[in-house]
């Protein structure tokens, strides 16, 4: 049976672009937008034979780039990230820096952070990545890093801090919870006691708390030893929960409240209410629970609300919306403290297509959404909130997005008005290639 996602536009680019420049602009983008849009995700090197030998989440990670500066869109270039698993397949140069415990795609996430460009994925260490992307070294914080680190680190937007755990699927421990200070040094690590391992994608960052996500996709050494290139599955007899520990405690000091079994790839954002933390997710019914070369869940997801009461030992569960959404982001100014709005991929309806076909902005003070359609043939990935320059309205910023137009076989980065979110882009920025449906990206202003 073929498997969704290495077709159509999820089948891998072949080219690594660079001569890309002033690329053509329909609309006008807006002067404040001077830097990078940085987008991660999986483009396999090599195709298994066997096409459910294949998982989404396992593909060699690719960077794609597009340059922005003076109102004009001035470069598109993507490069593989240089990991040694790319390097054992293909023979492209291995990383530097030291060996990682097992060999990461560095797939997932690329952020900045303290100066440093870091490609993510939660089952091996971040890769530091050079301006050009052609050179990357393994980044284990100067040697305080001893297991892989999450995908979904969260930055302090007051401190600077990043703060972020990882998942160590051999351990115990199987879960660490690190701070990294505003210059990117490694300052904190506490080893966090959980039963067993478990995928743990994100999790959440308030004010004063970290707030883990212990739910029941298990990993399974059995399906590991058959060569299954993610051996993990579902397993509701483990049971679900969270626990919540103040930023600046540890293992001691956490409360775990136990829940009914759900699963959460993304955290929208999350904060404190009193004694209480909210935490918006992107609930799925169950996941890992599909045969290999599969879509990743039976379930659609959609926006609910924690709100988590530790002191009650209990956790309030609301569904806020029907429609299925994934890929949730927020304004960074407000990460960790009470949030208005998210921005997210809006679903088709349909279980087995995991295609993303627009936008969707929340507007959870007022209960409503407003949708971007991006057109016939046209699907939009994940939306990357950019607060304007002069802006002091939560959502007094552009949401960036790349989007397949299926018609020229191409994408383009599309800037949308988050203040007029249904309305017509402020400008289209086409790009020269395909940019494969991928998972998640940052702005990165010049000069930061
Ligand atoms: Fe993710």
């Amino acid at each position: 049976m073929p498997n969704p996602y290495l077709h159509g536009n999820f089948a891998p680019v072949l080219d690594e672009r660079s001569d890309d420049h002033e690329l053509p602009v329909t609309g006008v983008i807006p002067p404040d937008l001077e830097g990078r849009l940085l987008r991660n995700g999986p483009n396999p090197a090599v195709i298994p034979s066997d096409e459910s030998d294949y998982h989404w989440f396992s593909g060699d990670g690719m960077i794609h780039a597009v340059s922005l500066a003076g109102g004009k869109a001035t470069g598109y270039r993507n490069r593989w990230v240089r990991t040694r698993s790319l390097a054992n397949k293909v023979g492209t140069s291995p990383p530097r820096g030291p060996r990682e415990p097992i060999d990461g795609p560095a797939n997932t996430h690329v952020i900045r952070h303290g100066g440093t460009t870091l490609a993510l994925v939660e089952s091996g260490f971040p890769h530091a990545l050079s301006p050009d992307l052609d050179r990357a070294r393994v980044h284990d914080f100067d040697g305080s890093l001893a297991s892989p680190m999450t995908a979904h680190p969260k930055v302090d937007p007051d401190s600077g801090e990043l703060v972020f755990f990882g998942s160590d699927v051999f351990g115990p421990s199987f879960l660490r919870y690190h701070v990294a200070d505003a210059t990117g040094q490694l300052v904190r690590t506490e080893e966090i006691d959980i039963p067993r391992a478990t995928m743990m994608h994100d999790f959440g960052m308030t004010s004063t708390r970290a707030v883990f996500l212990d739910l029941p996709i298990v990993f399974d050494l059995e399906l590991a030893t058959t060569g299954r290139s993610l051996p993990y599955r579902w397993m509701p007899e483990a049971g679900a929960r969270v626990g919540v520990m103040p930023r600046a405690g540890g293992n001691d000091d956490i409360r775990w409240i136990t829940m009914d079994p759900s699963y959460v790839f993304h955290v929208l954002n999350c904060f404190d209410d009193g004694d209480n933390v909210v935490m918006d997710v992107i609930r799925y019914d169950k996941a890992f629970d599909t045969a290999p070369g599969e879509v990743i869940s039976s379930s659609l997801p959609s926006l609910a609300r924690w709100t988590i009461d530790a002191a009650a030992n209990r956790v309030l569960e609301q569904r806020l919306d029907d429609l299925p959404v994934e890929f949730p982001r927020i304004d960074d100014a407000v990460a960790g403290k009470p949030h208005r709005y998210g921005y997210c991929t809006r679903l088709g309806d349909r279980v087995r297509d995991p295609t993303s076909v627009g936008l969707v902005k929340y507007d959870l003070q007022r209960d409503a959404s407003t949708r971007y359609e991006p057109g016939e043939h046209r699907t939009a990935g994940e939306p990357v909130f950019v607060r304007a320059v002069d802006g002091h309205g939560e959502d007094e910023g552009w949401v960036l997005t790349v989007v397949f137009d299926a018609t020229r076989d191409a994408s383009d980065l599309v800037i949308l008005d988050a203040t007029s979110f249904g309305g017509p882009p402020v400008a289209t920025v086409h790009l020269p290639a395909r940019v494969p449906y991928g998972f998640h990206g940052s702005w990165v202003p010049t000069g930061t």
